[in-house]
Protein backbone atom coordinates (compact mmCIF):
# COMPACT_ATOMS: atom_id res chain seq x y z
CA UNK A 1 0.00 0.00 0.00
CA UNK A 2 1.26 3.32 -0.77
CA UNK A 3 2.03 5.58 2.45
CA UNK A 4 -0.21 8.58 3.15
CA UNK A 5 2.96 10.50 5.09
CA UNK A 6 3.68 13.16 3.03
CA UNK A 7 7.43 12.84 3.78
CA UNK A 8 7.39 9.67 2.19
CA UNK A 9 5.24 10.41 -0.58
CA UNK A 10 7.54 13.32 -1.31
CA UNK A 11 10.73 10.80 -1.08
CA UNK A 12 9.18 8.66 -3.84
CA UNK A 13 9.25 11.36 -6.00
CA UNK A 14 5.42 13.26 -5.46
CA UNK A 15 5.66 16.89 -5.96
CA UNK A 16 2.69 18.07 -3.50
CA UNK A 17 1.25 21.08 -3.69
CA UNK A 18 2.16 21.62 0.22
CA UNK A 19 5.37 20.46 0.88
CA UNK A 20 5.93 18.73 4.07
CA UNK A 21 8.26 20.46 7.15
CA UNK A 22 10.50 19.52 9.27
CA UNK A 23 13.54 21.31 10.77
CA UNK A 24 17.20 20.12 11.83
CA UNK A 25 18.09 20.06 14.98
CA UNK A 26 14.10 20.53 15.76
CA UNK A 27 14.70 19.27 19.42
CA UNK A 28 17.37 21.54 20.85
CA UNK A 29 18.21 24.75 23.28
CA UNK A 30 15.76 27.13 21.63
CA UNK A 31 12.87 25.30 23.13
CA UNK A 32 12.48 25.98 26.78
CA UNK A 33 10.97 22.75 27.00
CA UNK A 34 14.10 21.30 25.94
CA UNK A 35 16.12 23.11 28.35
CA UNK A 36 14.26 21.45 31.11
CA UNK A 37 14.49 18.04 29.89
CA UNK A 38 18.12 18.00 29.56
CA UNK A 39 18.11 19.76 32.93
CA UNK A 40 16.98 16.77 34.51
CA UNK A 41 19.37 13.95 32.33
CA UNK A 42 22.16 16.27 33.64
CA UNK A 43 25.16 16.52 30.41
CA UNK A 44 24.07 15.92 27.02
CA UNK A 45 25.37 12.38 26.47
CA UNK A 46 22.79 11.06 29.65
CA UNK A 47 19.88 12.85 27.35
CA UNK A 48 20.89 10.69 24.35
CA UNK A 49 21.37 7.59 26.29
CA UNK A 50 18.20 7.61 28.72
CA UNK A 51 15.67 6.34 26.48
CA UNK A 52 12.57 8.37 28.13
CA UNK A 53 14.68 11.51 28.03
CA UNK A 54 14.99 11.31 24.40
CA UNK A 55 11.56 9.89 23.40
CA UNK A 56 10.39 12.90 25.10
CA UNK A 57 12.79 16.00 23.43
CA UNK A 58 12.08 14.35 20.33
CA UNK A 59 8.23 14.93 20.82
CA UNK A 60 8.34 17.78 21.82
CA UNK A 61 8.68 20.00 18.51
CA UNK A 62 6.11 17.41 17.40
CA UNK A 63 3.71 18.43 19.83
CA UNK A 64 4.18 22.54 19.30
CA UNK A 65 4.81 22.69 15.67
CA UNK A 66 3.12 19.36 14.24
CA UNK A 67 5.92 18.47 11.84
CA UNK A 68 5.67 16.37 9.46
CA UNK A 69 8.74 14.18 10.10
CA UNK A 70 10.40 13.55 13.53
CA UNK A 71 14.36 12.89 13.97
CA UNK A 72 15.29 10.76 16.78
CA UNK A 73 17.34 12.35 19.38
CA UNK A 74 20.97 10.73 19.64
CA UNK A 75 24.37 12.22 17.99
CA UNK A 76 26.72 11.43 15.27
CA UNK A 77 29.52 10.96 17.74
CA UNK A 78 27.82 7.70 19.12
CA UNK A 79 29.35 5.83 17.14
CA UNK A 80 32.59 6.65 18.11
CA UNK A 81 31.75 6.59 21.66
CA UNK A 82 30.05 2.88 20.36
CA UNK A 83 33.48 1.90 19.25
CA UNK A 84 35.38 2.94 22.10
CA UNK A 85 36.20 6.41 21.95
CA UNK A 86 36.07 8.44 24.71
CA UNK A 87 33.36 11.40 24.11
CA UNK A 88 32.56 14.34 25.96
CA UNK A 89 30.25 17.85 25.63
CA UNK A 90 32.01 20.63 27.46
CA UNK A 91 29.27 22.91 28.05
CA UNK A 92 29.71 25.94 25.47
CA UNK A 93 32.05 24.64 23.85
CA UNK A 94 31.05 21.48 21.81
CA UNK A 95 32.42 17.61 21.58
CA UNK A 96 35.81 16.07 23.16
CA UNK A 97 37.46 13.13 22.19
CA UNK A 98 41.07 11.91 22.54
CA UNK A 99 42.66 13.30 19.11
CA UNK A 100 43.88 10.31 16.74
CA UNK A 101 47.58 11.21 15.40
CA UNK A 102 48.18 7.98 13.75
CA UNK A 103 47.35 4.53 13.32
CA UNK A 104 47.97 3.37 17.22
CA UNK A 105 45.04 6.12 18.28
CA UNK A 106 42.66 3.93 16.44
CA UNK A 107 44.01 0.46 16.66
CA UNK A 108 42.42 -0.44 20.19
CA UNK A 109 38.73 0.31 19.07
CA UNK A 110 35.97 -2.11 18.63
CA UNK A 111 34.79 -3.42 15.50
CA UNK A 112 31.89 -2.57 13.19
CA UNK A 113 30.13 -5.08 14.60
CA UNK A 114 30.40 -4.54 18.69
CA UNK A 115 28.74 -1.53 18.64
CA UNK A 116 25.22 -2.45 19.37
CA UNK A 117 25.54 -2.68 23.37
CA UNK A 118 26.20 1.13 23.75
CA UNK A 119 23.41 2.14 21.24
CA UNK A 120 20.65 -0.20 22.53
CA UNK A 121 18.92 3.07 24.10
CA UNK A 122 18.74 4.36 21.00
CA UNK A 123 17.45 1.26 19.43
CA UNK A 124 14.60 1.45 22.33
CA UNK A 125 14.28 4.76 21.84
CA UNK A 126 13.34 4.20 18.04
CA UNK A 127 11.02 1.75 19.18
CA UNK A 128 9.03 4.32 21.72
CA UNK A 129 8.84 6.55 19.06
CA UNK A 130 7.22 4.25 16.42
CA UNK A 131 4.66 4.01 18.82
CA UNK A 132 3.87 7.21 19.65
CA UNK A 133 4.53 9.51 16.60
CA UNK A 134 1.08 11.01 15.21
CA UNK A 135 0.06 9.20 12.08
CA UNK A 136 1.15 11.52 9.42
CA UNK A 137 4.35 12.08 11.07
CA UNK A 138 7.45 10.12 9.41
CA UNK A 139 9.81 9.29 12.12
CA UNK A 140 13.52 9.13 10.43
CA UNK A 141 16.93 7.53 11.83
CA UNK A 142 20.02 9.07 11.26
CA UNK A 143 23.45 8.55 11.25
CA UNK A 144 27.21 10.70 10.33
CA UNK A 145 28.70 10.00 7.19
CA UNK A 146 31.92 8.77 7.74
CA UNK A 147 34.03 12.18 6.51
CA UNK A 148 32.52 14.04 8.97
CA UNK A 149 32.86 11.85 11.91
CA UNK A 150 36.53 11.22 11.15
CA UNK A 151 37.16 14.97 11.39
CA UNK A 152 35.78 15.43 14.88
CA UNK A 153 37.57 11.76 15.59
CA UNK A 154 41.17 13.29 14.13
CA UNK A 155 40.92 16.87 15.05
CA UNK A 156 39.41 15.72 19.11
CA UNK A 157 36.73 18.67 18.99
CA UNK A 158 35.24 20.41 16.29
CA UNK A 159 37.51 22.57 14.51
CA UNK A 160 36.56 25.80 11.64
CA UNK A 161 38.18 24.31 8.55
CA UNK A 162 38.82 20.11 9.39
CA UNK A 163 42.60 20.96 9.01
CA UNK A 164 43.74 18.05 11.51
CA UNK A 165 41.67 16.28 9.29
CA UNK A 166 42.92 17.23 5.73
CA UNK A 167 46.54 16.63 7.02
CA UNK A 168 46.09 13.41 8.23
CA UNK A 169 43.88 11.71 5.09
CA UNK A 170 46.67 13.58 2.96
CA UNK A 171 49.72 12.42 5.16
CA UNK A 172 48.90 8.79 6.31
CA UNK A 173 46.73 7.40 3.33
CA UNK A 174 46.43 4.17 4.52
CA UNK A 175 45.63 4.62 8.12
CA UNK A 176 43.12 7.38 7.30
CA UNK A 177 41.64 4.86 4.78
CA UNK A 178 41.22 2.37 7.11
CA UNK A 179 39.75 4.58 9.92
CA UNK A 180 37.00 5.28 6.65
CA UNK A 181 36.50 1.75 6.55
CA UNK A 182 35.91 1.04 10.15
CA UNK A 183 33.16 3.98 10.02
CA UNK A 184 31.42 2.96 7.05
CA UNK A 185 30.68 -0.67 8.35
CA UNK A 186 29.72 0.80 11.77
CA UNK A 187 27.03 3.18 10.35
CA UNK A 188 26.14 0.14 8.03
CA UNK A 189 25.50 -1.84 11.12
CA UNK A 190 23.71 0.85 12.97
CA UNK A 191 21.26 2.63 10.31
CA UNK A 192 20.16 -1.34 9.63
CA UNK A 193 19.72 -1.85 13.70
CA UNK A 194 17.66 1.51 13.56
CA UNK A 195 15.38 0.64 10.66
CA UNK A 196 14.35 -2.75 12.14
CA UNK A 197 14.05 -0.97 15.57
CA UNK A 198 11.11 1.17 13.50
CA UNK A 199 13.34 4.27 11.27
CA UNK A 200 11.22 4.88 7.85
CA UNK A 201 14.03 6.85 6.52
CA UNK A 202 17.52 7.61 7.44
CA UNK A 203 19.18 10.45 6.88
CA UNK A 204 23.90 11.03 6.61
CA UNK A 205 24.37 14.14 7.35
CA UNK A 206 27.71 14.89 5.85
CA UNK A 207 28.53 18.28 7.49
CA UNK A 208 31.52 18.76 6.37
CA UNK A 209 31.78 17.52 2.80
CA UNK A 210 32.27 21.00 1.54
CA UNK A 211 36.01 21.00 2.53
CA UNK A 212 36.52 18.01 -0.07
CA UNK A 213 37.76 19.05 -3.34
CA UNK A 214 38.44 17.13 -6.57
CA UNK A 215 38.74 13.32 -6.43
CA UNK A 216 38.41 14.18 -2.79
CA UNK A 217 35.10 14.40 -2.95
CA UNK A 218 34.30 11.39 -5.07
CA UNK A 219 36.54 9.15 -2.71
CA UNK A 220 35.34 10.27 0.58
CA UNK A 221 32.06 12.42 0.66
CA UNK A 222 30.14 9.92 -2.77
CA UNK A 223 31.76 6.52 -2.48
CA UNK A 224 31.41 5.72 1.50
CA UNK A 225 27.77 7.24 1.24
CA UNK A 226 26.94 5.01 -1.53
CA UNK A 227 28.67 1.77 0.11
CA UNK A 228 26.52 2.72 3.12
CA UNK A 229 23.40 3.29 0.67
CA UNK A 230 23.73 -0.07 -0.70
CA UNK A 231 24.53 -1.45 2.71
CA UNK A 232 21.46 -1.19 4.10
CA UNK A 233 19.26 -1.48 1.13
CA UNK A 234 20.77 -5.36 1.04
CA UNK A 235 18.65 -5.68 4.27
CA UNK A 236 15.89 -2.74 3.61
CA UNK A 237 15.42 -2.75 -0.19
CA UNK A 238 12.79 -0.21 0.18
CA UNK A 239 14.14 2.33 2.68
CA UNK A 240 14.26 5.99 1.75
CA UNK A 241 17.72 7.85 2.54
CA UNK A 242 18.19 12.03 2.98
CA UNK A 243 21.71 12.57 2.34
CA UNK A 244 23.29 15.93 3.59
CA UNK A 245 26.74 16.79 1.66
CA UNK A 246 26.75 20.41 3.72
CA UNK A 247 28.35 23.09 1.45
CA UNK A 248 29.03 20.62 -1.77
CA UNK A 249 28.05 23.60 -3.94
CA UNK A 250 28.38 22.30 -7.68
CA UNK A 251 29.10 19.16 -6.36
CA UNK A 252 25.46 18.66 -5.08
CA UNK A 253 24.42 17.13 -8.81
CA UNK A 254 27.20 14.36 -8.68
CA UNK A 255 26.05 13.36 -5.14
CA UNK A 256 22.59 13.02 -5.90
CA UNK A 257 23.64 10.93 -9.31
CA UNK A 258 26.07 8.89 -8.01
CA UNK A 259 25.41 7.80 -3.96
CA UNK A 260 21.37 6.43 -4.77
CA UNK A 261 20.28 8.46 -2.18
CA UNK A 262 16.43 9.40 -2.45
CA UNK A 263 16.63 13.17 -1.58
CA UNK A 264 19.70 15.25 -1.20
CA UNK A 265 19.84 17.90 1.68
CA UNK A 266 20.89 21.27 0.27
CA UNK A 267 22.09 24.24 2.20
CA UNK A 268 21.28 27.75 1.93
CA UNK A 269 24.56 29.11 0.53
CA UNK A 270 22.68 27.27 -2.73
CA UNK A 271 20.14 29.27 -4.41
CA UNK A 272 16.58 27.58 -4.45
CA UNK A 273 16.58 28.42 -8.11
CA UNK A 274 19.53 26.91 -9.08
CA UNK A 275 18.96 23.99 -6.60
CA UNK A 276 15.42 23.47 -8.65
CA UNK A 277 16.74 23.61 -12.07
CA UNK A 278 19.78 21.16 -11.33
CA UNK A 279 19.58 18.99 -8.38
CA UNK A 280 15.71 18.29 -8.18
CA UNK A 281 15.80 16.73 -11.64
CA UNK A 282 17.66 13.94 -9.78
CA UNK A 283 14.96 13.16 -7.56
CA UNK A 284 13.54 14.81 -4.31
CA UNK A 285 15.24 18.01 -2.84
CA UNK A 286 15.18 19.33 1.33
CA UNK A 287 15.76 22.51 2.25
CA UNK A 288 17.16 25.02 2.41
CA UNK A 289 16.00 28.39 3.97
CA UNK A 290 18.53 30.33 6.20
CA UNK A 291 18.72 29.51 9.74
CA UNK A 292 18.95 32.90 10.45
CA UNK A 293 15.01 33.54 9.80
CA UNK A 294 14.47 31.29 12.80
CA UNK A 295 15.88 34.31 14.86
CA UNK A 296 15.20 37.14 12.71
CA UNK A 297 11.77 36.52 11.72
CA UNK A 298 9.77 39.43 10.21
CA UNK A 299 8.76 40.24 6.74
CA UNK A 300 12.22 38.54 5.84
CA UNK A 301 10.81 35.21 6.87
CA UNK A 302 7.53 35.39 4.93
CA UNK A 303 9.64 36.65 1.54
CA UNK A 304 12.04 33.87 1.67
CA UNK A 305 9.86 30.93 2.78
CA UNK A 306 7.65 31.42 -0.12
CA UNK A 307 10.69 31.78 -2.45
CA UNK A 308 12.29 28.46 -1.60
CA UNK A 309 8.32 26.92 -1.59
CA UNK A 310 8.03 28.39 -5.04
CA UNK A 311 10.83 27.39 -6.25
CA UNK A 312 10.43 23.66 -5.39
CA UNK A 313 6.62 23.52 -6.59
CA UNK A 314 7.26 21.49 -9.50
CA UNK A 315 9.08 18.99 -8.05
CA UNK A 316 9.06 16.58 -4.84
CA UNK A 317 10.20 18.74 -2.09
CA UNK A 318 10.67 18.54 1.92
CA UNK A 319 10.85 21.95 3.27
CA UNK A 320 13.65 21.99 5.77
CA UNK A 321 16.31 24.63 6.73
CA UNK A 322 19.76 25.09 5.11
CA UNK A 323 21.28 24.39 8.28
CA UNK A 324 20.32 23.43 12.06
CA UNK A 325 18.22 25.86 13.74
CA UNK A 326 20.38 28.10 16.48
CA UNK A 327 20.02 28.38 19.79
CA UNK A 328 19.01 32.27 19.97
CA UNK A 329 16.07 31.05 17.22
CA UNK A 330 12.49 32.57 18.57
CA UNK A 331 9.60 29.45 18.23
CA UNK A 332 7.35 32.12 17.04
CA UNK A 333 9.42 31.96 14.05
CA UNK A 334 8.92 28.78 13.32
CA UNK A 335 4.86 28.95 13.60
CA UNK A 336 5.57 31.71 11.20
CA UNK A 337 7.78 29.59 8.67
CA UNK A 338 5.05 26.87 8.96
CA UNK A 339 1.94 29.02 8.59
CA UNK A 340 3.38 30.24 5.80
CA UNK A 341 4.56 27.37 4.04
CA UNK A 342 0.61 25.59 4.95
CA UNK A 343 -1.19 29.06 3.66
CA UNK A 344 -2.83 29.38 7.09
O1 LIG B 1 16.75 17.43 16.37
C1 LIG B 1 17.66 16.86 15.71
O2 LIG B 1 18.11 17.32 14.64
C2 LIG B 1 18.14 15.49 16.17
C3 LIG B 1 19.28 15.47 17.00
C4 LIG B 1 20.68 15.82 16.51
C5 LIG B 1 21.67 16.37 17.36
N1 LIG B 1 22.84 16.40 16.69
C6 LIG B 1 21.44 16.79 18.74
C7 LIG B 1 22.38 17.73 19.35
C8 LIG B 1 21.28 15.59 15.26
C9 LIG B 1 20.66 15.09 13.97
C10 LIG B 1 22.66 15.95 15.40
C11 LIG B 1 23.64 15.80 14.32
C12 LIG B 1 25.00 16.30 14.51
N2 LIG B 1 25.77 16.27 15.66
C13 LIG B 1 25.79 16.85 13.47
C14 LIG B 1 25.39 16.95 12.01
C15 LIG B 1 24.42 18.02 11.74
C16 LIG B 1 24.95 19.42 11.91
O3 LIG B 1 24.37 20.13 12.75
O4 LIG B 1 25.86 19.81 11.18
C17 LIG B 1 27.04 17.21 14.03
C18 LIG B 1 28.21 17.83 13.30
C19 LIG B 1 27.01 16.82 15.40
C20 LIG B 1 28.11 16.93 16.40
C21 LIG B 1 27.76 17.85 17.50
N3 LIG B 1 26.78 17.60 18.44
C22 LIG B 1 28.33 19.11 17.76
C23 LIG B 1 29.42 19.75 16.95
C24 LIG B 1 27.68 19.60 18.90
C25 LIG B 1 28.01 20.87 19.64
C26 LIG B 1 27.52 22.07 18.94
C27 LIG B 1 26.30 22.58 19.62
O5 LIG B 1 25.32 22.90 18.93
O6 LIG B 1 26.36 22.72 20.86
C28 LIG B 1 26.69 18.67 19.28
C29 LIG B 1 25.74 18.79 20.41
C30 LIG B 1 24.30 18.61 20.13
N4 LIG B 1 23.75 17.61 19.37
C31 LIG B 1 23.23 19.43 20.64
C32 LIG B 1 22.03 18.87 20.16
C33 LIG B 1 20.63 19.32 20.46
C34 LIG B 1 23.38 20.59 21.59
C35 LIG B 1 23.83 20.06 22.91
C36 LIG B 1 23.15 20.54 24.13
O7 LIG B 1 21.93 20.37 24.34
O8 LIG B 1 23.89 21.04 24.97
Amino acid sequence: MKSTKPVLRALAGEALPVPPVWIMRQAGRYLPEYRATREKAGDFLSLCYNSDFATEVTLQPIRRFDFDASIIFADILLIPHALGADLSFVEGEGPRLSAITGKSDFDTLKGADDIHETLAPVYQTMRNLSSELPKKCALIGFAGAPWTVATYMIAGKGTPDQGPARKFKTEQRAAFQQLMDLLTEATINYLNAQISAGAEIVKLFDTWAGCLTGQDFEDFAVRPVAKIISGIREKHPEIPVIAFPREAGMGYVDFHEKTGANCVAVDHFATPNWAAQNVQPGGCVQGNLDPVHMVDGGADLVSQTKKVVSAFSNGPHIFNLGHGITPDANPKNVHLMIDTIRGN
